[in-house]
């Protein structure tokens, strides 16, 4: 019987634990998919005593039964991924026999990288605070119809698109009156990078390149169960997210079918995932952002830096308006709530249920958060101080914390399925 594909997408400003939740869920699918995104992301997944960051390679590579899709539009670093690979060989996967590459993804060059920090420094103190990752100036020649696939690398004529865009690119740095020699990129000054990039496009030719549109939906004529996996958050979504201070690419549940291939009548259930708190890593408004005491207790408690830059995230409560606007942008069937292990000991808790704009109440989120003083409003409630990693059953969750969750269900309407309580696997509650 024909099926359709469930999403998993974070419903803040990226690392709600997606990866984590990807590699539980993974027993149940045939196919996990990455749809959008890049090396940006930074998805760490821990079982008994290992731990794993992915940036390119789906969350499901963990179960050997299932096959792991990097879709059309999602981009692909070779250098990057050759160091992902490297990091799970210990785990013993077969990387090769259970990922497909889509022929469509585009590439991030070196000049890409190259542009991306020359950019970003001329902003100044304007910066989007990119992971400098190469997704802007990717995605912008992807749209300006002039990047280089994964399909292309069996082009004959590659090395002189290659060499056409590189000479491009190194007009447009010298515009900037930087010397690109002068720029490292993962530490490498770029002419070393540049060479050991293109020597990994030989690992990347390693793998099986297919028309994954084609894949994907054959598999769900024939019953295959797929799980698409989103990077970054809806808050950074390029539409929706406050621009500019937003990622390249659709994080929402629409990317889905623009990132895969997978029409809009073949998406079944949208699982939101949401950390109990918020935090964001990068410049841009975050309205319940806290710079007391209390926000360093959640940056240090729950180990809040980058997973792919290490930068210390921005820490503060959980902000309900923008969680229901996520929730209306993806329509999410089902919520799952994050790190709530990391509030036990706080006296309080707060959330924020509405934003005071020139004296009005709303639950809008504005057109720009930069400008527009969005006071929050919060409700507050009552702590706990018991430790949760080692609870299984939502009935032996202390008592506040029921309420919390409840209270988040009546106000989004949307119920909370799974608690997380630890970033092991096991640390997993299933309602
Ligand atoms: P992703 O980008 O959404 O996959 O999330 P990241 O991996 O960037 O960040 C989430 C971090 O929180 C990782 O270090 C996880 O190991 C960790 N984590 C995930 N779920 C939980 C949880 O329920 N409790 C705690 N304490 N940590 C968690
Ligand atoms: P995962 O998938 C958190 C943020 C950057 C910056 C903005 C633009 O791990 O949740 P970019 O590199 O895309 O030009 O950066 O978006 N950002 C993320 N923040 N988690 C991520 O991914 C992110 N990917 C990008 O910090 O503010
Ligand atoms: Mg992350």
């Amino acid at each position: 019987m024909e099926t359709k594909t469930d999403v998993l997408l974070g419903l803040q400003w990226g690392d709600e634990g997606k990866g984590k939740i990807v590699d539980v869920l993974t027993p149940h699918y045939d196919i996990v998919a990455r749809f959008q995104g890049g090396p940006n992301a930074g998805h760490t997944i821990e079982f008994g005593s290992k731990k794993f960051v992915l940036h390119t390679i789906p969350s499901g590579i963990f179960n050997k039964n299932t096959i792991n899709v990097i879709g059309n539009g999602v981009l692909i670093d070779p250098f990057i991924l050759d160091s992902e690979i490297e990091s799970i060989r210990t785990s013993g996967v077969d990387v090769f026999k259970n990922i497909l590459v889509s022929r469509k993804a585009h590439l991030i060059l070196p000049t890409h990288r190259l542009l991306d920090a020359v950019y970003e420094k001329a902003k100044g103190k304007d910066k989007i605070g990119s992971t400098l990752k190469g997704i802007g100036p990717a995605y912008t020649d992807k749209a300006a119809r002039k990047g280089l696939r994964t399909g292309d690398l069996d082009q004959a004529d590659f090395e002189q698109r290659y060499q056409k865009i590189r000479s491009q690119h190194l007009k447009i740095v010298s515009l900037y009156q930087v010397d690109f020699r002068d720029i490292a990129i993962e530490g490498i000054p770029f002419e070393a990078y540049e060479k050991s990039w293109l020597e990994k496009l030989a690992v990347l030719q390693q793998f099986e390149k297919t028309d994954s549109e084609y894949f994907l939906n054959d598999a769900l004529a024939k019953g295959k169960k797929i799980l698409a996996e989103g990077a970054q958050g809806s808050m950074l979504d390029i539409d929706f997210g406050a621009y500019p201070f937003v990622t390249s690419s659709s994080t929402t549940s629409a990317g889905v079918c623009s990132g895969l291939g997978i029409p809009p009548s073949k998406v079944g259930r949208v699982f939101g995932i949401f950390k109990a708190y918020c935090t964001r890593v990068g410049s841009g408004p975050f309205p319940t952002e806290l710079f007391d005491q209390t926000g360093e207790e959640l940056r240090k408690k729950g180990h809040e830096f980058g997973a792919t830059t290490g930068r210390p995230r921005r820490c503060g409560w959980l902000d309900l308006p923008a969680l229901k606007y996520a929730i209306m942008l993806n329509g999410v069937t089902e919520l799952k709530i994050m790190k709530a292990d990391v509030l036990s000991g706080f006296p309080k808790v707060k959330v924020a249920t509405q934003y005071k704009i020139n004296g009005q109440l709303t639950e809008t989120v504005p057109f720009d958060p930069e400008r527009i003083e969005a006071e929050p409003e919060y409700r507050t409630f009552e702590g706990w101080d018991e430790p949760l990693n080692e609870i299984s059953r939502f009935d032996d969750l202390p008592q506040q914390l029921r309420k919390y969750i409840q209270f988040i269900e009546k106000e989004t309407g949307i119920p909370i399925q799974l608690v997380s309580v630890g970033p092991n696997r096991e640390e997993t509650i299933v309602r």
